[in-house]
């Protein structure tokens, strides 16, 4: 059976997009972002996923205020991103992997989860962004499934429910035939608010709490409803449902192998952490 080597769980703030782009990668801005990155390249150059799949927010590249599904989950042969006026350059394609996504679409749906069935998606940075830092190549090494979960329009899934939809992704991966390697990725958050009368919002020691709570407590989070976690970590920082999505994959214990914490990136406080399953 398909094994989940691991869950890396990012922030995907646009300006890393242009960084990448400028090269500024040691800048004094930009270095202890980077930095962070040395030794996810180390362990995927060691552990070589086959495939990546990517548990993200959509911000209205693919779905907009019109047709919000709370899940969808891609079943392309390739995944394109598009201009979201941010000023990213487009990326080369990335490839599907289609068994998995069906399969991964079939288990799901088996276990009660009402998904979208995406044949066709465009992809935006909270999907390009990860993959670009993982592989600065940008000759994706590993083909890719989209999981999509909307945190952009209310009414938002619970943190209860994505851990549930995290457990049950690591279910079917690890009963996909095969002995493909499979890396879990998680991106959005951590706080960050955007708009409105907190624009700017940090919270350092909710990101701190939450971190700790995915190694030694993994549900600490799913005590918030929608409106406590936007209190704690703003109106954006939501996206680390993400995170909680990712590492609920792991099962109960997991070990740590890295994790950076740096703010701001832009307006968000970026995190970055490589989590394993401990059996
Ligand atoms: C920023 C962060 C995000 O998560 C996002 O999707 C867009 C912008 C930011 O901090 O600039
Ligand atoms: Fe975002």
């Amino acid at each position: 059976m398909a094994r989940i080597v691991g869950a890396l769980t990012t922030s995907h703030v646009p300006a890393i997009g242009r960084a990448i782009a400028k090269n500024l990668q040691q800048d004094p801005y930009w270095k202890p972002f980077f930095d962070g990155w040395a030794p996810v390249h180390h362990w995927l150059a060691e552990t070589r996923p086959d495939v990546a799949v990517v548990i993200y927010n959509d911000h209205g590249l693919n779905f907009f205020l019109d047709k919000m599904p709370t899940f969808a989950v891609g079943a392309a042969a390739t995944y394109r991103n598009a201009d979201e006026g941010w000023g990213l350059p487009e990326l080369p394609p990335f490839p599907g992997e289609l068994d998995l996504s069906w399969h991964l679409i079939e288990s799901l749906v088996g276990e009660d989860f009402d998904l979208t069935t995406c044949q066709e998606m465009v992809v935006d940075h909270a999907f390009t962004l990860p993959l670009a830092l993982m592989v600065p190549s940008q000759a994706w090494p590993l083909k890719v499934v989209p999981v999509c979960i909307n945190t952009v329009q209310l009414p938002l899934p619970s943190a209860r429910r994505c851990y549930a939809l995290g457990e049950a992704i690591g279910r079917a991966v690890n009963s996909w035939p095969g002995d493909q390697r499979v890396v879990i990725v998680g991106t959005g958050g951590l706080s960050h608010q955007l708009d409105g009368e907190r624009a700017g919002f940090i919270n350092k020691d909710f990101d701190l709490a939450f971190m700790r709570s995915l190694v030694h407590e993994p549900r600490w989070a799913t005590q918030f409803d929608t409106r406590a976690l936007v209190e704690q970590a703003g109106t954006q920082g939501v996206e680390l449902l993400m995170w909680l999505a990712a590492r609920a994959t792991l099962g109960e214990r997991v070990q740590q192998l890295h994790r950076n914490y740096h703010i701001p990136i832009s307006n968000t406080a970026s995190g970055l952490m490589l989590m394993a399953s401990a059996g």
